[in-house]
């Protein structure tokens, strides 16, 4: 059911698309073209019947003079709701706005072209389907057409804001300023709406009550929740004005747009280039102001204007018709259907010719004309000079900020931008070249030298950014790398294959004074390091946001696995086997009171000084009651078996909890405890020292820092500039402890292991101390905020921790945790069991000891009695 109607549907389309795409439109040649000139009788009320004799007159002698190789109907009509039919070419109406679209609306169906001539205030009809010119009127004064300008700057998309602050002056008429405002928040077709705040600056007589006005209102305009998007209307005297205090109050910067709109100049008396010394570095401003000429009669004919509209139409008209009639003649019927042109394309093509003919030749209206320029402010101070010689004559020239033309306004042509209203919102820097310094400091640059041994910056994080920047914020640029530090990294490069054949660990924390004093000069835009942030050097340059956060940690020698030997003892605590002992010690008298002094054996008449009525015997069979053998005697009366009977219940937890630690202790090694933290290392009891780079953030902090703890620290430290193999082998055998960043350790750990192939370093859990890592910019530089927003983007989407993961060390068997990896499939081996061994010997030697004892015992005192018997005899 639902696949037959699928079919229908298609079916259908094809059908309906098929008898829409058949151009059965007369060629030019096969039939003369049509017009309907519609004037509204409503509209132009008594001018009506003057309109049209002139109208057809016009037409009459346009055709005869300029148009000798064909022909045009024209009809006309006196009202607009007219049906259009598909045989007409071109459509000519004068109406008012709203009956102007409807024309055009029905216009663009049947693919005509639309030329019209209507009210001003009126959106302009799509520029690629038409020609529209509204009937502005510059000769009532000054300001009638700005709505009509800023309508235009609005339609063509001249900004794409969301909000926007309107400013204006009180001296404008309220109607004027009502219809802008109408203008600028009216939803046409294919704009994005914008939501306006409008505030107005007060006229006063005198400039500082002014000055106190314009103040005013900018300190309490809340940019915050409205944007930095401003148009200010206004003239130029409170251009001026508002310049200057909206710079004082900080709120030109590069984020910030605005759009100046002058209505009181004219051709003659217009001082724009008189706010050069208000442009700074980075501004976004951008000026629309009037070149109105001051000509005796200014009126506007709508005649006029018909006659330019007719007569460039039939001159369209007659160079389409020889072009056909060339390729015509030349081929044959079929092949020419095919390659005739669409009516889409014809009307494409006599729109284009109108508009060639009447671009920048207005004689309907000589005098209205507002001129668009906009200020070439970003990266002027910093840009690379191409001459170094140049540099020291063109400084003051360099620093000279242009107004770029941008465009124009005319009322026949709309507002025509031939570049961006405001360029460096869209286009960055613009592809200017930038200069900027950098030198050798891993992971974030890392410098190299070329074929013909000349520096320069190969990788790194921070060229990384730069890159990312010079793409986002469209700038080239060329790096120079520092000569203070190419001096140290050239002791130290391998002159055969020109690399660097060691790390070479230069500090964060010290820009170099060549880097530096072109920041404090303002004469880079950034320079191109990884510096640590510090309170100090803020007094001289702005630190962008952190690139990236670094930690300080220790290196330790891996922990070693303790000897197995003593296993045997290790499920109990010294003190726990000390208090067993004692128990043993204790519990055998007091048996053996108790059995001894019970009244039991006296009543039964039964001996009881045999057995556990020796106190050996007792030791004994607490002994062995404890190591779960049974004694050869028991207690008759019932208040020693309690005894025993307890003792026993006593050796069932004892060993029970003995055995299961002994299997746990057999299945997890033990390791030994490394330093892992602060306090650990400045309370060691080992002896184990400590060394720390010279020059660090950490070094500094530490001199600082009143913290009990860090300043142990710092007084039992070693300061040190590089890493000597003897301090390498001191940590190795758990001597000593190095302190740098986590980064630098993980380096040093993977040299080690390429050197030796043995994991004997480990990194501290403990992580201290947050240094972050940033961008060095000069002090105010207006760029900060668009710089950090381009590093927080890059932040966000997660290249920072691409770039940082890159350089550092691979990934290696040391790398990982080893935790109980190993243990898992541990089995017991002779290591586990020498302790039992041990005891075992111990306790045969002892028994071998006694037996000698007992014998040499025996011996001497038979010798004794052997001795004294003849006295006795
Ligand atoms: C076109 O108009 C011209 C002059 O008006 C006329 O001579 C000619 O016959 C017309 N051609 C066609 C095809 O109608
Ligand atoms: C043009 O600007 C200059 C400098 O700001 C000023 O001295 C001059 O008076 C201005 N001229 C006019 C006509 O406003
Ligand atoms: C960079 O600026 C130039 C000059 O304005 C412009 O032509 C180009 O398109 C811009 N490039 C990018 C990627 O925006
Ligand atoms: C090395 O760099 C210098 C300066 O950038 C350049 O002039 C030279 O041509 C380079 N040499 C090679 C072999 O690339
Ligand atoms: C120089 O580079 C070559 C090939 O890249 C390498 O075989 C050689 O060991 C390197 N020399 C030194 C001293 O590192
Ligand atoms: C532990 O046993 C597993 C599987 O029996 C084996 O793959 C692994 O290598 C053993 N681990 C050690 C450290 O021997």
């Amino acid at each position: 059911m639902l696949t037959k109607v699928k079919l229908l549907v298609i079916v259908l389309v094809f059908f309906c698309s098929k008898s829409v795409l058949a151009d059965d439109f007369p060629s030019l040649i096969s039939a003369n073209a049509s017009i309907a000139v519609i004037l509204d009788r409503e509209y132009l009320d008594n001018q009506y019947d003057e309109l049209l004799e002139g109208t057809k007159r016009l037409f009459e002698r346009i055709l005869r003079d300029n148009f000798k190789n064909g022909g045009l109907i024209v009809k006309y009509f006196s009202w607009t709701s007219i049906n259009l039919r598909r045989d007409f070419t071109a459509v000519l109406s004068v109406a008012n706005c709203d009956n102007t679209w409807d024309v055009y609306k029905n216009a663009a169906k049947e693919i005509l072209i639309v030329l019209s001539i209507t009210d001003a205030d009126c959106p302009r009809l799509p520029i690629n389907n038409a020609f529209m010119i509204p009937k502005t009127i510059p000769s009532t004064g000054y300001f009638e057409e700005l709505p009509q300008v800023i309508m235009d700057m609005k339609t063509t998309n001249a900004f794409d804001w969301k909000a926007a602050v309107l400013l204006y002056d009180d001296s404008f008429d309220r109607d004027v300023i009502a219809r802008s405002v109408l203008a600028l928040s009216k939803d046409y077709e294919g704009v994005k709406p914008l939501s306006l705040s409008m505030f107005r600056v007060e006229s006063h007589t005198h400039m500082w009550e002014k000055r106190k006005a314009v103040r005013k209102v900018l300190l309490n305009l809340p940019t915050r929740y409205i944007g930095n998007n401003f148009i200010a209307i206004v003239t130029t005297q409170t251009m001026e004005l508002l310049m200057e205090i909206a710079k004082e109050l900080k709120m030109v910067h590069p984020l910030a747009q605005w759009l100046y709109v002058i209505a009181d100049t004219s051709a003659e008396r217009n001082n724009i280039s008189s706010v050069h010394p208000i442009l700074a570095e980075g501004d976004n401003i951008a000026f629309v102001y009037n070149l109105r000429k001051n000509v005796q009669s200014c009126e506007s004919h709508t005649l006029c204007y018909i006659e330019n509209l007719i007569t460039s139409l039939v001159h369209g008209l007659s160079k389409l018709i020889r072009e056909e009639k060339a390729v015509y003649g030349q081929i044959a019927d079929e092949e020419w259907e095919v390659i005739r042109m669409t009516k889409v394309e014809r009307k494409n093509a006599i729109l284009k010719i109108i508009r060639n003919d009447l671009t920048g030749k207005d004689n309907c209206n000589e005098c209205s004309r507002w001129k668009i320029e906009t200020g070439l402010t970003w990266g002027y101070a910093y840009q690379a000079l191409l001459d170094e010689t140049e540099a020291t004559g063109a400084i003051s020239n360099r620093k000279q900020i242009e107004l770029l033309e941008a465009g124009y306004w005319t009322p026949q042509e709309g507002f025509i931008m031939q570049d961006f209203l405001f360029p460096h919102i869209v286009d960055g820097f613009r592809g200017i070249h930038l200069n900027f310094y950098s030198y050798h400091n891993p992971p974030w640059q890392f410098v190299a030298f070329n074929a013909s041994g000349h520096p320069h910056l190969s990788h790194g994080v921070i060229l990384d950014v730069l890159k990312e920047l010079s793409r986002k914020l469209n700038f080239t640029y060329t790096i120079t790398i520092a000569q203070t530090n190419l001096e140290y990294i050239g002791n130290l490069t391998d002159d055969a294959n020109n690399t660097l054949t060691k790390d070479v660990h230069t500090v964060t924390t010290d820009i170099p004074s060549e880097i530096m004093r072109q920041l404090i000069e303002n004469k880079i835009l950034l320079a191109v390091v990884g510096a640590t942030v510090s309170e100090k050097q803020k007094k001289f340059i702005t630190f962008s946001k952190p690139i990236s956060i670094q930690t300080y940690s220790f290196l330790v020698s891996r922990p070693k696995e303790l000897s197995r030997v003593f296993l045997f003892l290790s499920p109990f605590t010294v003190d726990t086997w000390m208090c067993l002992s004692a128990t043993i010690l204790l519990m055998a008298p007091i048996l053996y009171a108790i059995h001894r002094l019970s009244p039991f054996y006296n009543h039964f008449g039964r001996n009881n000084s045999i057995g556990l009525g020796k106190l050996n015997n007792c030791f004994w069979y607490i002994y062995g009651a404890l190591l779960q053998q049974g004694g050869l005697y028991l207690p008759y009366a019932d208040s020693g078996r309690i005894i025993i009977g307890t003792w026993w219940l006593v050796v069932l937890v004892l060993v029970t909890t003995y055995c299961g630690n002994l299997v746990a202790f057999l299945t997890f090694p033990k390791i030994a405890i490394p330093i892992t933290t602060v306090s650990q290392l400045v309370r060691n009891q080992q002896g184990v020292s400590w060394t720390i780079r010279k020059g660090t953030f950490l070094e500094q902090f530490l001199r600082e820092t009143d913290d009990p703890k860090y300043m142990r620290l710092y007084n039992g430290a070693n300061f040190i500039t590089d890493e000597s193999d003897q301090m390498i082998r001191s940590i190795r055998e758990g001597h000593h402890v190095h302190i740098d960043w986590r980064t630098n350790l993980k380096y040093l750990m993977k040299r080690e292991f390429l050197k030796s192939d043995r994991c004997d370093f480990v990194l501290s859990m403990d992580e201290f101390l947050d240094e972050q890592i940033a961008l060095a910019m000069p002090k105010n530089s207006p760029y900060i905020d668009v710089i950090n927003e381009e590093l927080i983007k890059m932040q966000q989407f997660g290249f920072m921790q691409r770039w940082l993961m890159k350089y550092l060390p691979s990934q290696d068997k040391c790398s990982k945790v080893r935790r109980n990896s190993e243990v898992e499939n541990h089995t017991v081996n002779n290591d586990d069991m020498a302790g039992s061994y041990y005891v075992l010997l111990i306790g045969f030697s002892m028994g071998v000891g006694m037996f000698l004892i007992e014998y040499i015992w025996r011996w001497y005192k038979r010798f004794k009695e052997e001795k004294l018997q003849p006295y006795t005899d």
